[in-house]
């Protein structure tokens, strides 16, 4: 089929280069003129495993274009995918006006019957006010305009495999006509019959994704309930994870007995600095508003974000109980993502974290294999080092702020030589406590006995000195 993406963002290009690895006629199309002619260029201006080259394959092929001529994308097809930001308004609204824009794009340069299909993430009703904008603004008469919502559930760092393998596939329709053309688009990933890149040597035997099919308006509702829910989801593990400080349990194994029970699930447990991303956030302040204006008061949900914002004070108790003054203390940082494997940084916790050392006067040395070049651009100050190893060289502290697996891979013999004091502050539990101890680490995270572990290695008297104000 002929598909149109307007908007070539995270979204819009895992969607595009997705459906032309699927088959499709692919044209993308931004209001970034910059962007496009990178894109001709074959180069990808995100980081995002897989894409880069799926992308330049269909971009060779002809399956896949790109044009700054927004009314010429318009026109080339079937169906327009609408991927274009919401991000969030200073009252947490998501802000749609693009989605606006795009809409009265659409209506002035269509000249033919058109599937508008919204795949950002939008609140509950967009969808009518959507259909109303095509009407208003039809300029010509012979183009009819359906509007259906296709909500993506994709997550940075695995976003190709998330399009090409998805659990669920939701399609909010108004009619039968949009429901087989949606169908059509997504057969090759309903029945799975693509050629897939990801998986060279064979897709893993999972089982083919659900379809749900429903109305806009709960579609577009599924997509906001779906992150929040995982937001919550987080947030209740970082609050066992509080209590697991003050009564000596280990939140690793409390999480782990938890996602044993298939109701509750394994994923999304994770206690420690909190969710960031351009995604969770903003959809969690978006559903408390969409609430709000419906009469809703959603406080579980304002909870959980309170429970969020409130990891970046925990963290720095631990900071501050070990290091007592942060002003000249050598700091190290590892990771800056808000994420593993992604170069991501948009609401990330370590941008709190940097912004309150550089406050304190700490002097900053930090190390993302990814994700430096956006921080330097934000934090010139934080002195960025090709290596992890770098960063550690007589430093007072190291803290861990993002779950790369190169971390856990690090030679900490090695860096404990290097530092000054060898301290270490886990903000995402990657590290074992006893290994670090044992290494002759003093180590802290979120929610693990590591007074215990500490008591193990360390003679009594210094062990009880350096650990027990931890729990405090
Ligand atoms: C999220 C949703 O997962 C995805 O379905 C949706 O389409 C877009 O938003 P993403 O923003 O890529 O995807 O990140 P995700 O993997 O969900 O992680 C979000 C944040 O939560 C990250 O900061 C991560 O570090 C944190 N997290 C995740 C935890 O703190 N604990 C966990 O157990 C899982």
């Amino acid at each position: 089929m002929r598909i149109s993406v307007i908007g070539c963002g995270y979204v819009g290009l895992v969607t595009g280069t997705c459906l032309a690895e699927a088959g499709h006629q692919v044209v993308c199309t931004d209001n970034d003129p910059e962007r496009i002619a990178t894109l001709k260029a074959g180069v990808v201006p995100i980081y995002e495993p897989h894409l880069d080259a799926m992308l330049a394959e269909n971009h060779h092929s002809g399956r896949l274009s790109f044009t700054s001529d927004a009314g010429e994308a318009v026109r080339a097809g079937e169906a327009i995918f609408i991927c274009v930001g919401t991000p969030p308004l200073e009252n947490g609204d998501a802000d749609l006006s693009a989605i606006d824009n795009v809409a009265r794009l659409i209506a002035t340069e269509a000249c033919e019957s058109k599937l508008v299909v919204e795949k950002s993430t939008v609140p509950a009703q967009t969808g009518q006010q959507l259909k109303r904008v095509l009407e208003v603004y039809r300029r010509n008469g012979g183009a009819e305009f359906r509007v259906a919502s296709n909500p993506e559930f994709l997550r940075e760092g695995t976003a190709v495999e998330d399009f090409l393998h998805p659990d669920r596939i939701v399609f909010g329709v108004e009619d039968v006509h949009s429901e087989e053309q949606l169908r059509e688009i997504y057969r090759p990933i309903l029945e799975r019959q693509f050629r897939c890149s990801v998986h060279l040597s064979g897709c893993p035997a999972t089982k083919p994704p659900t379809l749900v099919v429903t109305t806009i308006n709960s579609a577009e509702l599924i997509k906001h309930a779906s992150n929040s829910f995982l937001a919550m989801k987080i947030s209740y593990a970082n609050m066992i994870s509080d209590v697991c400080e003050r009564v000596g349990g280990d939140i690793k194994e409390v999480t782990r007995a938890l996602g044993l029970d298939p109701r509750i699930g394994p994923r999304f447990l994770d206690a420690g600095l909190g969710f960031g991303g351009f995604c969770l956030p903003k959809d969690v302040q978006a559903f408390i508003r969409l609430a709000e204006r419906s009469g809703v008061d959603f406080s579980m949900l304002k909870e959980a974000e309170r429970v969020n914002k409130r990891r970046i004070d925990l963290f720095f108790d631990k900071i501050r109980q070990a290091l007592w003054v942060l002003k000249d203390k050598k700091v190290g940082v590892l990771g800056l993502a808000f994420k593993a494997n992604t170069d991501d940084i948009r609401f990330a916790p370590s941008l709190d974290v940097l912004r309150r050392l550089l406050a304190e006067g700490a002097e900053v040395r930090a190390y993302d294999q990814e994700a430096m070049d956006r921080t330097s651009a934000i934090f010139p100050q934080v002195h960025c080092c090709r290596e992890a190893y770098k960063v550690a060289r007589d430093a007072d502290a190291l803290l861990i702020l993002t779950e790369w697996e190169e971390f856990r891979q690090l030679d900490w013999e090695r860096i404990h030589g290097l530092m000054a004091r060898p301290l270490v502050i886990d903000g995402r539990n990657l590290l074992n406590p006893e290994a670090m101890i044992e290494r002759g680490f003093e180590y802290y995270c979120f929610g693990r006995p590591v007074e215990a572990a500490a008591a193990r290695f360390l003679p009594a008297q210094v062990s009880n000195a350096s650990t027990l104000s931890m729990s405090a």
